[in-house]
């Protein structure tokens, strides 16, 4: 294997490239608007990789968009150069997880059209495209069309056209998810070599991903998101480039780390890592948002922590389970919310009222579940009592739609009332109809029974 040599040192005297200062992002209008981005402040400097890591929903993309200049902050502002930003901006370029290739256009074409903006002459055109297709392994495959391409290649086409203008910023967003484990780890060697050992002019790079493995492999910086709303709630020095690339101790020790912080909002942090910079200190107020995780899901889960002794490190269970970060972390939430695990100095244990879960038959566990979701889920409880206050203990959901639209997005909106309505179902603490759009309690259920 080549032997990278990492020229790259980023200081903390480099020149700001691009800024975002105190910028917030609201979406919708008015009276239905959700704070999506609060206040977000950071610089990205000359030479530097920035890992952006974030449960899903938190923003991540949508700070992207608006540094990227393809939409407006609601408030703040973002500075290029120093300059507030107008319009998009010509100085960045951005790999997408979905690839975005047009289908009907060729390899070649696709490339090019990383280069529509400066208006050069065809064969100029011709000539980078082709040199950036030879470099970032795409020969022979010039003429093809993007369903002929496996998933890796075709993302190889998104860093073609992305790079083909040499742009001075490289934004990626989770470029790598949708792409084979073995296919993802080829790709990120590929451009860390690319990138450390200057073959690109790309004087900074900044890469969402909810993948911590995958953050500390490649970046110089890491910053850590928190969700609704999207704040940046500490940020972390990466690790330095040679234990980056050895994936030693040091490297499983900071994903142990970063693990423990993510799943587990009240973490002291400075006490794990005194060199991480906590942005985001008193207890923000926030709003419970439940994960959407099947009551399938979550049995499987409690069960299988139970089978392996009740406590397990979140690294190893992960492992075990055979489940990536964003797929565990809804589970370990929902258990948490549910108060069937607690999430410790970076362990899940389970509670006494998870054991009981556990071990109990099917009945029982959903005789547990009723009283954990009617103690512990707002939403829940908030729909029984509105039916029990009702004679006719029937209600159209609407209204539960809109009082969930003045925090969530219309769609998420929808899957909070979806998540709630299978979680309420289950727990048989109320029926809903789906074609008509009610809820209502059984007359002669256990809902009236559980009082
Ligand atoms: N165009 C949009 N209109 C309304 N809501 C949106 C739009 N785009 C994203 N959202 C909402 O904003 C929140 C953040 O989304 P996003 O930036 O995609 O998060 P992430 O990339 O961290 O997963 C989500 O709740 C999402 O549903
Ligand atoms: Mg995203």
């Amino acid at each position: 294997m080549v032997q990278t040599v990492p020229v790259r040192r980023p200081t903390n005297e480099a020149p700001v490239l691009l800024r975002a200062q105190d910028v917030t992002k609201y979406y919708g209008q008015d009276g239905n608007r959700i704070l999506v981005l609060d206040r977000i402040t950071l610089d990205l400097r000359a030479g530097e990789f920035v890992a952006l890591l974030g449960p899903s929903g938190s923003g991540k993309s949508t700070l992207l968009r608006i540094l990227a200049g393809l939409i407006p902050p609601s408030s703040g502002r973002v500075l290029l150069h120093g300059q507030p930003l107008q319009g998009v901006n010509p100085n960045v370029a951005m790999v997408f997880q979905s690839f975005a290739l047009y289908p009907w256009l060729t390899v070649l074409q696709n490339v090019e059209l990383g280069l529509l903006h400066k208006h050069l002459p065809e064969a100029e055109r011709r000539a980078r495209a082709l040199a950036i297709i030879d470099l970032i392994g795409l020969d022979g495959f010039e003429h093809a069309y993007p369903r002929e391409l496996s998933g890796g290649m075709k993302q190889r086409v998104g860093f073609a056209r992305a790079l083909v203008g040499e742009p001075e910023i490289l934004f990626m967003d989770e470029p790598f998810s949708a792409l084979d484990v073995l296919v993802a780890e080829n790709l990120r060697h590929e451009l860390l070599d690319l990138w450390l050992a200057r073959k690109i002019p790309t004087q900074a790079i900044l890469m969402v991903t909810h993948n911590i493995d995958e953050a500390v492999s490649m970046a110089d910086r890491l910053l850590i998101f928190s969700a609704n709303p999207g704040r940046i709630r500490v940020e972390l020095p990466g690790l330095p480039v040679a234990e980056r690339l050895a994936k030693g101790e040091a490297h499983a020790q900071l994903v142990d780390t970063i693990y423990r912080i993510m799943t587990n909002p009240h973490e002291d942090i400075t006490a794990l890592l005194p060199q991480a910079r906590v942005l985001q200190t008193a207890e923000v107020p926030t709003y419970q948002m439940l994960p959407h995780v099947s009551i399938g899901e979550l049995t499987g889960f409690i069960e299988r922590l139970a089978a392996l002794g009740g406590r397990e490190d979140l690294y190893e269970l992960a492992r075990e389970l055979q489940l990536e970060v964003d797929e565990l972390l809804p589970l370990v939430e929902a258990a948490d919310l549910l108060d069937f695990v607690e999430v410790l100095e970076g362990d899940v244990t389970l509670t006494p009222v998870g054991s009981a879960f556990a071990e109990a038959d099917v009945l029982e566990k959903k005789a547990i579940f009723r009283r954990q979701a009617l103690d512990r889920i707002e939403l829940i409880r908030e729909i029984v009592t509105a039916l029990r206050s009702l004679p006719r203990h029937r209600l159209a959901e609407e209204p539960f739609i809109q009082r969930l639209e003045e925090t969530f997005s219309p769609v998420e909106a929808r899957r909070q009332l979806d998540t709630a309505i299978d979680w309420g179902r289950y727990a048989e603490l109320f029926a809903y109809d789906d074609h008509a759009g009610i809820l209502y309690l059984e007359q002669n259920g256990d809902a009236e029974a559980t009082h």
